[in-house]
């Protein structure tokens, strides 16, 4: 049973909704349970505030912690709606055994999801595009020492108004010193470590102008795995392809849907092993003629430029159709003007008692 300590005053009148940043502000309440002896249990809803935490906890340590990305929007009828809940509460079930935590029953996960999305609806942006970006976080909560799993955790879920992630098409430059993942590593989780390992090398690649990483694979620096914040697609030649994920790549649910979103609608796809190489010659030839992002933040975002030993690829004069179609078909999709034929889009229950 989810306890709900509601909050006195709401803070949602201060929000310009037409003019949201990403990540900045949150609304009023948050999810908290905690793994004690084996079980979830302090299972509530209530105030966002700071919490307090030991000095000692285990997950600044040793980097227990992970997390999902998901997303509420409102339909055109004014309900809201979640994409795809049940494929985040089974990433952050295999981010949790890779990163020897405890896993978190499905319906504890999907009960705060729609709980907390019910109780703070007035928080989803009304515009097409925008959403309420949930952020669910799971952390070790041990106060000791010591290279070993946590006994106690916590699963809270935070609630964020947001626009876009990438307001403007992005800039991309190949990285050849630093690695993201490699095989058999933790590149597939959602651990808040990969994105750690990331910034030192986006930093360097922001001062030479880019805006962020295209990370290649760990041992030849030649395969193409994911931009740090969104998995990562090209059309060569009419056919849209993606890397396959093979253990070092984040296995994205805006990734899957785009796949089988564009094969309904008649593109090929593939999923494969992609050679850097391989693009600049497509490109010289003029076959390679779109790349973009995808991800629960990004949705699907352009990019302008991918640099690669020298040479650029530039995009700026695409008008990038096919990253427009999946941003139109999800987006239409969430609001309800485009068919959801895989049933895909789950309206929040207004009734949740677990
Ligand atoms: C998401 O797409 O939800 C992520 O977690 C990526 C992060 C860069 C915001």
């Amino acid at each position: 049973m989810i306890r709900i300590l509601p909050t006195s005053q709401s803070n949602v009148s201060q929000v310009d909704f037409d003019n949201i940043p990403f990540g900045k502000i949150f609304s009023d309440h948050f999810f908290s349970c905690d793994f004690e002896n084996g079980a979830w249990t302090n299972l509530e809803i209530k105030k966002l505030e700071p919490i307090p935490i030991h000095p000692g906890n285990l997950a600044w340590h040793y980097g227990q912690a992970i997390f999902e990305g998901m997303k509420a929007f409102k339909n055109k009828d004014g309900q809201a709606v979640l994409f795809r809940p049940e494929l985040h509460s089974e990433r952050l079930n295999a981010s949790a055994r890779r990163l020897c935590m405890p896993e978190l029953p499905k319906e504890i996960f999907l009960e705060a999801i729609h709980t907390l999305v019910n109780l703070e609806s007035a928080w989803i942006p009304p515009q097409k595009g925008a959403a309420l970006y949930l952020r669910p976080l799971m952390i070790a909560m041990d106060e000791a020492l010591g290279v070993r799993p946590s006994e106690k955790y916590r699963f809270m879920v935070m609630a964020l108004p947001v626009g876009p992630y990438y307001p403007k098409p992005v800039k991309l430059i190949t990285e050849q010193t630093y690695i993201r993942a490699a095989d058999g590593g933790v590149g597939e989780a959602k651990a808040a470590g990969n994105y750690a390992g990331s910034l030192y090398p986006a930093k360097l690649a922001k001062e030479k102008g880019y805006d962020q990483l295209m990370w290649l694979d760990a041992k030849e620096f030649k395969y193409v795995q994911e931009v740090g914040t969104m998995n990562i697609f090209f059309v060569i030649d009419g056919k849209v392809v993606t890397p396959k994920t093979t253990g070092t790549i984040l296995k994205g649910i805006t990734r899957r849907s785009t796949l089988l979103l564009l094969q309904d609608l008649g593109y090929e796809v593939e999923e494969r092993l992609i050679d850097i190489n391989e693009l600049v010659e497509e490109y010289k030839a003029g076959r390679f003629t779109e790349a973009f992002g995808t991800g629960t933040a990004a949705v699907s975002s352009k990019i302008s430029l991918i640099h690669h030993d020298g040479f650029d690829m530039s995009f700026e004069q695409s008008d990038y159709p096919v990253t427009s179609l999946v941003k139109e078909q999800l987006d239409g999709m969430r609001f309800g003007d485009v068919e959801d034929k895989h049933g895909w889009i789950l309206p929040v229950k207004q009734e949740v008692a677990i």
